[in-house]
C-alpha cells in the first residue's frame, strides 16, 4: 500500500494504539469488582457485556477522538461512533474474552487495531489481567516486547495443538460442536481459551500451533490477525476467501492444508 504524504505510518499507528491499549488495560483490571455487579445481556442470555466493556469503549474513543478527530471507529459496544474524514479506521474490542472477565480467569484483553484504507495495518493484543502485550506493523512483523513472533515449526495436524471458539447461538454450537468431534481425532489436542484476539497472538508465538473459528467478527481478529499474519502465518477463510464471519484459520504454512482440507470436509464454515 503506498502512503499517501501526511497519511500516518504504521508505526505512528501503532505507537498510539500501544499507549491507548495500555491505559484502557488498566481501567479494565481497576474495574473487575465493579463489572461483575453490573452485567448485561446482548445476542444470547450467556453473551455479556458488562459495565467495562462499555466503559473500556468509551475511554478509548476518546482518547482516540483527542489525538486523530477525524478517524472513524469500529467498536465492538457502540459501533460505529465517529465519522471518517481521512483513511484511518480503528477497530476495538474493549475487552475480548468478557466471560473470562467476569469469572476472574486471566484471559481477557483489549484489542486495538488500524486500518488504512480498509487494510489493517497495526494492531495491539493487551492481555489486561496480566499485562503482556503482542503487538504488529503490515511489513514489520509481530512482536511480543523485544520478541520477534515466528509461529509453529510444527508441521503435521496429527501433532499439532489446536485452539478454536464457540458462538453464543446455541444453534450455531451444535454445529461447532459437530466440527470439533470430526477434528478432535485427528489433532494432538483443542483449546479453548476464550479470548479470539489472545488465541490468534498464541499461534503466532506458537503456544498454540493453529486456530480456526467460525463466526468472528472483526473486532475480535483484526489485531490479532495482523499479529498472526505477522509472524508468518497464513490467516484465511476456507476455499480461497478472506477470513471474516464464515471462518478464520490461523496456522504456519506447513500445517495449514491439512487443517483447512479438514475443516472444508466437515462444513466447518457451514451452518447458522
Ligand atoms: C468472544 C471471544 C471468544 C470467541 C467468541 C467471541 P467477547 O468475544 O473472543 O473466545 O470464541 O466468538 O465472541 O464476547 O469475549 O468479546
Amino acid at each position: 500500500m503506498a502512503e499517501n504524504a501526511g497519511e500516518p505510518t504504521p508505526d505512528e499507528l501503532l505507537a498510539i494504539a500501544v499507549r491507548i491499549a495500555r491505559e484502557a488495560a488498566d481501567t479494565a483490571r481497576r474495574m473487575r469488582t465493579e463489572a461483575i455487579t453490573d452485567v448485561q445481556t446482548k445476542s444470547t442470555d450467556t453473551d455479556v457485556v458488562t459495565a467495562a466493556d462499555k466503559a473500556v469503549e468509551r475511554q478509548v474513543v476518546e482518547a482516540l477522538r483527542r489525538e486523530r478527530p477525524g478517524d472513524g471507529v469500529l467498536g465492538e459496544e457502540y459501533g460505529d461512533s465517529t465519522a471518517t474524514t481521512g483513511g484511518v479506521r480503528w477497530i476495538l474490542d474493549p475487552i475480548d474474552g468478557t466471560v473470562n472477565y467476569l469469572y476472574g480467569l486471566p484471559q481477557y484483553a483489549v484489542s486495538l487495531a488500524a486500518e488504512v484504507n480498509g487494510t489493517v495495518v497495526a494492531g495491539v493484543v493487551r492481555n489486561a489481567a496480566t499485562g503482556d502485550e503482542w503487538t504488529a506493523t503490515r511489513g514489520g512483523g509481530a512482536w511480543r516486547g523485544s520478541r520477534r513472533l515466528g509461529g509453529s515449526a510444527r508441521t503435521t495436524l496429527d501433532q499439532a495443538l489446536v485452539g478454536t471458539g464457540f458462538g453464543y447461538d446455541p444453534e450455531r454450537r451444535a454445529h461447532q460442536g459437530a466440527v470439533l468431534a470430526g477434528l478432535i481425532t485427528r489433532v494432538r489436542d483443542i483449546r479453548r481459551f476464550g479470548s479470539a484476539a489472545l488465541d490468534l497472538c498464541m499461534a503466532a508465538e506458537g503456544s498454540l500451533d493453529a486456530y480456526f473459528e467460525k463466526g468472528l467478527n472483526a473486532w475480535d481478529h483484526a489485531a490479532g490477525g495482523l499479529v498472526a499474519a505477522e509472524a508468518g502465518l497464513r490467516v484465511s477463510g476456507l476455499d480461497g476467501r478472506a477470513a471474516g464471519k464464515d471462518m478464520l484459520v490461523a496456522a504456519p504454512p506447513a500445517i495449514f492444508p491439512a487443517l483447512h482440507d479438514v475443516l472444508v470436509e466437515l462444513d466447518a464454515a457451514g451452518g447458522p
